[in-house]
């Protein structure tokens, strides 16, 4: 999708649809009072039938309007005044996207709404954007008929000269943004055969050459050399062989900061042995929308050149069943020499994110380190799909993550690691074992977290559970049902405001 900046007159500017949004407050003036204008005259003239009350993300179309030169004039509830908020902005646009989709409207202009609810240009031009471009999403690949070549294929902003050039700003670097967390909606919905360990390491080699990035992979005989034993157990059971993929941004050489983002890559996890059962397998490639969000992220970074310097590792493997897969009761060694027993195979995830963290805060040696991973169904239990499980050893970091959260509406919320948990998680036969506390019944996110945790050290760490808020069982306002694309606007926001 492409966005347009312009100050046409809106009465003079033609396209297939022009869209005036009012809060509930202007419907209300409009009806009091008759504007001088035609357009004025028209809306106060529908508005007073009142089938339009500008409640949030109501829309109403009227055809073939004689007042302007847009072959529709559709009006756009915003809600209350004093109830606005960025997010009610992107909800009130995502319903112009699904009108436009509906009606087959392949272009179409919005008139900048000027200082509603008290939201700055930026948050007012962003909500827009992520409204239209996040909402007009669809997975259409494996559509072989009633394909609509992706519905919306561009439209216009209207607004003044004296804006047009900051709306123009924030359009493109909101439009970029979007444009990636929809790339990683297709990386994580689409299927195993095609986004598997060694596909993924093809992406990332492909994204490092068109953006002049460093990219590192490290195959079975590597991770075998390096002593990556948990990586290896997990995915020796998959025909596709464990990659680890490092992925280097330097957009600041001056700056001695890096951080590391980290993402679980399980491009389809059966539960191995302990086999997911019938409901819950289904959704199970999706359990690489980790390693999907910081691909997400790195182009992003890359595309608006932000001024930081990010590390990405990507530990992808398939869980799988088969006689060479890792079996419930084998002990085996860590990257930093820590022995863990599979008490369960479906606890896979933590096991390769702790051969990767190990490695990155000992090898990369980054200031601080981040990792999203689709952790536990007992994220999902706590916290529904509305919010991430953050975990943190640094308050300063969960704040601003907490912080970013609330800004993009990708909202974490932190939960504990006190020791206690992290005593649940020694073995008997080993240092450690893979799950704790009632088999993993109880607190699941959290002993997943403080397992984590024992592979970091001293670095500055957070860890996201990701698992409710990367795939959805069925639509949600701009947010489509399977992958999400969730953590691109999280942490590009987190480095925008870093
Ligand atoms: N990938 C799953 C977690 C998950 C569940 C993600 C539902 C998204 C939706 C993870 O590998 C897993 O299986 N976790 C187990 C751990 C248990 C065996 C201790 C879980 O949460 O049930
Ligand atoms: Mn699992
Ligand atoms: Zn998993």
């Amino acid at each position: 999708m492409q966005i347009f900046v312009r100050t046409d007159k809106l009465e003079a500017f033609a396209d297939e649809a022009l869209i005036l949004a009012y809060t509930e407050e202007a419907v209300e003036q409009l009806k009091k009072e008759k504007p001088q204008d035609a357009v004025g005259t028209l809306v106060h003239e529908v508005v007073s039938t009142g089938d339009f009350k500008g409640n949030n993300a109501q829309v109403l179309v009227l055809s073939s309007p004689t007042v302007v030169n847009a072959q529709r004039l559709v009006l756009l509830g915003l809600g209350k005044e004093k109830e606005i908020s960025a997010e009610k902005i992107r909800r009130a646009y995502n319903a112009i996207a699904k009108k436009a989709r509906e009606l087959k409207i392949k272009s179409f202009g919005v008139v900048f709404p000027d200082s509603v609810g008290g939201l700055s240009d930026y948050d007012l031009t962003a909500g827009i954007v992520e409204g239209v471009v996040l909402g007009a999403y669809k997975f259409d690949k494996y559509l072989t008929e009633e394909k609509e070549k992706n519905g919306v294929h561009h439209f216009t902003i209207l607004t003044t000269s004296s804006k047009a050039q900051n709306v123009g700003a924030f359009a493109h670097q909101s439009i970029t943004v979007c444009d990636n967390v929809n790339y990683v909606r297709d990386l994580v919905t689409d299927s195993t055969h095609t986004i598997n360990p060694e596909t993924l390491a093809e992406e990332a080699k492909r994204i490092a050459k068109k953006y002049g990035m460093k990219c590192t992979i490290y195959d079975t005989k590597d991770l075998k050399k390096m002593g990556m034993g948990l990586m290896i157990a997990v995915g020796q059971g998959s025909k596709y062989p464990p990659q680890l993929i490092i992925l280097e941004y330097a957009g600041n050489k001056a700056l001695k900061e890096r951080i590391a983002l980290v993402g679980k890559g399980v491009t389809f996890d059966s539960g191995g042995l302990n086999l997911k059962p019938t409901n819950y397998i289904e959704t199970m490639r999706g359990d690489m929308a980790g390693v999907g969000a910081v691909l997400g992220t790195m182009k992003t970074l890359a595309e608006l050149k932000i001024k930081r310097n990010v590390v990405a590792v990507l530990p992808c493997v398939e869980n799988m069943i088969g006689p060479e897969a890792y079996k419930p009761g084998d002990v085996f060694k860590a990257y930093n020499g820590k022995t863990v027993e599979i008490s369960n195979t479906d606890a896979e995830g933590r096991l390769i994110l702790a051969d990767a963290l190990a490695f990155t805060v000992k090898e990369l040696k980054p200031t601080a380190v981040i990792d999203l991973a689709t952790l536990t169904g007992s994220c999902l239990v706590t916290f529904g799909e509305f919010v991430s499980g953050l975990f943190s050893n640094n308050v300063e970091m969960a704040k601003r993550l907490f912080d970013a959260g609330q800004k993009t509406y990708e909202r974490v919320w932190e939960l504990p690691l006190y020791e206690e948990y992290k005593e649940e998680m020694k073995g008997e036969i080993s240092d450690l074992k893979n799950i704790g506390y009632k088999g993993g019944k109880y607190a699941g996110a959290i002993t997943a977290a403080a397992f984590l945790e024992k592979f970091v050290g001293e670095t500055p760490w957070t860890h996201l559970d990701i698992a409710g808020s990367a795939w959805y069982e069925s639509a949600k306002y701009y947010i489509p049902k399977n992958g999400t694309g969730f953590g691109v606007r999280l942490l590009t926001r987190f480095f925008l405001d870093l």
